[in-house]
């Protein structure tokens, strides 16, 4: 993948430094077009020693080739990140008056904007009209992120984490389609029961299957709630994320938001069992035994529900045993199962299947845990159907 990387003058221009790294750790081939105000705040030498490779400033420089032309030629995906008003002001004016801006002119692959800039600045109605009309042009807009800014206000105009925007990018150039809107609820991450008030029952999951699936649903233009156990990976903290702690705390996260979702995706390793009756005082025994007895199954309580969206739930299993999913598929009325192997337990890979209502079954190798959510959300689209809700972009 090779992504030519625009930085322009914005307070947050540090950050791409992280993101050409990150694009560069994940394979893919960084070429840097600064503008005159980017060099003010980071170096052509750091964009140059990070993305090893030349950094594109001026437009007339006497070397051989029209440098907006063959970087039009060489790059999958043109991003901007970060977008200054003032590029966006051109860009949606059609004005060519630098290397940057005339590249934006002449590029025919996708074009990725991420603004940042004053929250004064984002909500001025010039810059919003300016956003809109990029955006019905064809140009994909990454929106900023609500937090601290750099002028000590809090609002709308942060540059977003570095991780969403790879992953944004990925979706232009791996051609995901969009989820226009469709309202996703995912559980992630481990539970835990109590054992006494100190002591926990819990497993190995990382959260990472669940944290996949929420970069791929919002990259994708999807609307998503998380309602999340125990994890080991980091989580994105501009997402609408409940964090819960026992099955008890995680059901009831659920029951909140079923009615407002279209899917229901229960990544989440829920425990099977728990202790027969938690201890109120710590155990200071010599030696103790542990009675367990099953945990309670959240997908059964939530489906009694009424209405209930298409649910996608998730089986752990030896050797990816078909009989044990399917009799789960009908048991849990699922639409969807997907068959984990234990190597996927805190792995970032697997071995899975899809296990759909209809008996058809979809088989993979071994496939990172971003392309396995990416596959169920394309069930998804296809399951929802007609149920699909389509709601436009405000
Ligand atoms: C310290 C400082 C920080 C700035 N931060 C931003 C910013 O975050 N977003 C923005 O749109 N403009 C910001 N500006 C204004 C732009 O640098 C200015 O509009 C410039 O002309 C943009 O040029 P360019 O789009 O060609 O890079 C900042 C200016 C200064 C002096």
């Amino acid at each position: 993948m090779n992504i030519a990387l625009g930085i322009t003058g914005s307070i947050a221009a540090y950050k791409s430094l992280g993101l050409i790294r990150l694009l560069r750790k994940s394979g893919a081939e960084v070429k840097v077009v600064l503008t005159k105000s980017a060099s003010h705040f980071v170096t052509p030498l750091s964009c140059q020693t990070l993305s090893a490779n030349e950094v594109y400033i001026d437009q007339f420089l006497l070397t051989k080739g029209m440098k907006h032309l063959t970087l039009s030629a060489w790059a999958d995906v043109l991003v901007v990140a970060p977008a200054t008003a003032n590029i966006i002001g051109k860009a949606a004016c059609g004005i060519g008056d630098d290397l940057l801006s005339t590249a934006l002119l002449s590029f025919q692959k996708p074009v990725l904007f991420v603004p940042a800039m004053d929250s004064d600045m984002w909500a001025n109605e010039i810059v919003r009209e300016n956003v809109n009309k990029l955006r019905q042009t064809g140009f994909h807009i990454l929106e900023p992120s609500f937090g601290a800014l750099a002028s000590g206000k809090i609002g709308k105009g942060r540059f977003p984490s570095v991780t969403i925007i790879q992953k944004k990018i990925l979706v232009l150039y791996e051609k995901h389609k969009p989820l226009d809107l469709m309202r996703f609820l995912v559980s992630g991450g481990r539970t835990e029961e109590d054992i006494d008030p100190v002591r926990v029952i819990t497993n190995r999951s990382s959260g990472r299957m669940a944290r996949e699936l929420l970069y791929a649903i919002t990259c994708r233009a999807g609307i998503v709630k998380g309602v999340i156990g125990g994890v080991t990976v980091d989580f994105p903290e501009d997402m609408d994320i409940t964090y819960t702690r026992t099955s008890g705390e995680m059901l009831e996260g659920l029951k909140e938001n079923l009615s407002w979702c279209d899917c229901l995706i229960m990544a989440a390793a829920v425990g099977d069992y728990r202790p027969e009756k938690k201890k109120t005082r710590k155990i200071h025994d010599r030696a103790f035994s542990l009675n367990l007895e099953k945990n309670q199954d959240l997908l059964k309580k939530l489906i009694r529900v009424k209405s209930s969206p298409l649910v996608v739930g998730f089986s752990l299993e030896d050797s990816l045993l078909l009989a044990r999913g399917k009799k789960k598929l009908t048991s849990k009325k699922c639409d969807m199962i997907i068959l984990n192997s234990y190597s996927a337990m805190a792995g970032e890979t697997t071995y899975a299947k899809i296990l759909k209502k209809d008996g058809k079954v979809i088989s993979f190798g071994e496939v990172t845990k971003w392309q396995l959510a990416n596959r169920i959300l394309d069930e998804c689209i296809r399951a929802l159907g007609k149920r699909r809700k389509k709601r436009k972009y405000k």
